[in-house]
C-alpha cells in the first residue's frame, strides 16, 4: 500500500502513521524526521535545513525530492510506504508522480486529516516525544500512563521540537494554507483523495483511516 497522509502541522499525521506502520508492516517516511536527523548529524543539508525549519518555511524541493527518491528504493519499501509530510507543494507532488511512474508504481490513497487551526496550535505547543524511542505524547491529550516514563520503552528522557513554539506554528500554518492545501484539489481530480475528521479523538481517527484503507 502506498499512502499519503496530508494535513496541516499537528493534524496527527505522525501519530497515525506510526499506528498504521505497525498494522501494515510498511515504513513511515517522514520528511520532517529525515530533516531533523540531518540537523542532528550536523551534515551540510542539516545546517541549511535548520534555519529554514526554525522559520517554519519549506526546505527546497530539490533536497526533499532527492531524499524521498533514494528512500523509496530501499528494501523495506518493497511492499509500500506511508508518506508523512511529503509532498508539500505542487512541484513535490508532480515530482512524486514522475518518481512513481518511473518505477511502475501508483498511489492507493491520499487521506486528508482536517483540523481547525486553533486546535493545531494547542496540539503542537503541548507535544513531546520520548528521547529514546521517539514515541509521541501530549501534555493534555496523550500523557504517558505513568508520568515521566515512556509507555513504549520505559525511557525517562523526553524532548520538545525547536519549531513547536506558537510563533513558528503560525508561520507553518500559513505555509500549509498557501503551498500545501492546493494539493487537495490536485489529488481530488485524480480520484485518490479521501478525508477523515482529524478533530476526533486519536482512536476514532485511526478507525476512520482503517475504514478508508479497507474500502469502507
Ligand atoms: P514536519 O516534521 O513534517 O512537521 P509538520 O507537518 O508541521 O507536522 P507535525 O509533525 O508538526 O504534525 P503531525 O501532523 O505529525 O502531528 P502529530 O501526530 O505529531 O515538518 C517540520 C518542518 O520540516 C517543516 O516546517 C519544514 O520546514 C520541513 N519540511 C518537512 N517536510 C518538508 C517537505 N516535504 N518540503 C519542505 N520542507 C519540509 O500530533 C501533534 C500533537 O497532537 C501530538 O502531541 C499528538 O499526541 C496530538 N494529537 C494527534 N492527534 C490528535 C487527536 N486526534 N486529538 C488530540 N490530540 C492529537
Amino acid at each position: 500500500m502506498k499512502l499519503i497522509l496530508l494535513g496541516p502541522p499537528g493534524a496527527g499525521k505522525g501519530t497515525q502513521a506510526r499506528r498504521l506502520m505497525d498494522e501494515h508492516g510498511i515504513p513511515q517516511l517522514s520528511t520532517g524526521d529525515m530533516l531533523r536527523a540531518a540537523v542532528a548529524s550536523g551534515s551540510s543539508i542539516g545546517k541549511m535545513a535548520k534555519e529554514v525549519m526554525d522559520r517554519g518555511e519549506l526546505v527546497s524541493d530539490d533536497i526533499i525530492v532527492g531524499m524521498i527518491a533514494e528512500r523509496i528504493d530501499e528494501a523495506d519499501c518493497a511492499n509500500g510506504f506511508i508518506l508523512d509530510g511529503f509532498p508539500r507543494s505542487l512541484a513535490q507532488a508532480e515530482a512524486l508522480d514522475a518518481m512513481l511512474a518511473e518505477r511502475g508504481l501508483k498511489l492507493d490513497h491520499v487521506i486528508e486529516m482536517a483540523v481547525d487551526d486553533e486546535a493545531l496550535v494547542e496540539r503542537i505547543t503541548g507535544r513531546f516525544t520520548c528521547a529514546n524511542c521517539g514515541a509521541g505524547y501530549h501534555d493534555r491529550f496523550q500523557r504517558p500512563k505513568v508520568d515521566g516514563v515512556c509507555d513504549s520503552c520505559g525511557g525517562t528522557e523526553f524532548k520538545r521540537r525547536a519549531d513547536d513554539n506558537e510563533e513558528t506554528v503560525r508561520s507553518r500554518l500559513k505555509v500549509y494554507h498557501d503551498q500545501t492545501a492546493p494539493l487537495l484539489p490536485y489529488y481530488r481530480e485524480k480520484g485518490v483523495l479521501s478525508e477523515v475528521d482529524g478533530m476526533a479523538p486519536i482512536d476514532e481517527v485511526t478507525r476512520q483511516l482503517r475504514s478508508v484503507i479497507n474500502g469502507g
